[in-house]
C-alpha cells in the first residue's frame, strides 16, 4: 500500500482505545475515528444521519456503531445504516504507518 499525499496523520495508534471512539477535526470536518476489536482502525463522519448524533460517543460492537442519541445501528465499514432505519454516512480511507493512524480523502 503505498501513501499518497492526501493522508493526515492524526494520532498515535496507542492513544486510540478498542472500541473506544475519539473526534478528530480535518479539513473543517468532525471524523470519528475507531479501532474495531479485529483491530482493524476505520474512520468516518461524526454526525449520525438522523439528527446529528456524535458518533464517537456511541457504543461499539463488532463493525457496527450504535447512536448514543436515539441508537441507529450504523456499519463503521460501508456506512450503511441498519435496518429498519435508513441512511448511510461517509467512510474514510485509514492507514497505520509507523504506529501512527493517517486518514485520507477527507
Ligand atoms: S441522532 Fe443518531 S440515532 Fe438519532
Amino acid at each position: 500500500m503505498c501513501m499518497t499525499t492526501d493522508k493526515v496523520k492524526v494520532m498515535k495508534l496507542e492513544d486510540l482505545p478498542l472500541q473506544i471512539g475519539k473526534e478528530v477535526q480535518l479539513n473543517g470536518q468532525s471524523i470519528a475515528v475507531f479501532r474495531l476489536s479485529n483491530g482493524d482502525v476505520r474512520a468516518v463522519s461524526n454526525r449520525c444521519p438522523h439528527k446529528n448524533g456524535p458518533l464517537a460517543e456511541g457504543i461499539v460492537s463488532g463493525e457496527f456503531v450504535f447512536c448514543p442519541l436515539h441508537d441507529w445501528k450504523i456499519s463503521l465499514v460501508t456506512g450503511e445504516v441498519q435496518k429498519p432505519d435508513d441512511g448511510c454516512i461517509q467512510t474514510y480511507e485509514t492507514e497505520i504507518i509507523d504506529g501512527f493512524v493517517y486518514i485520507g480523502g477527507v
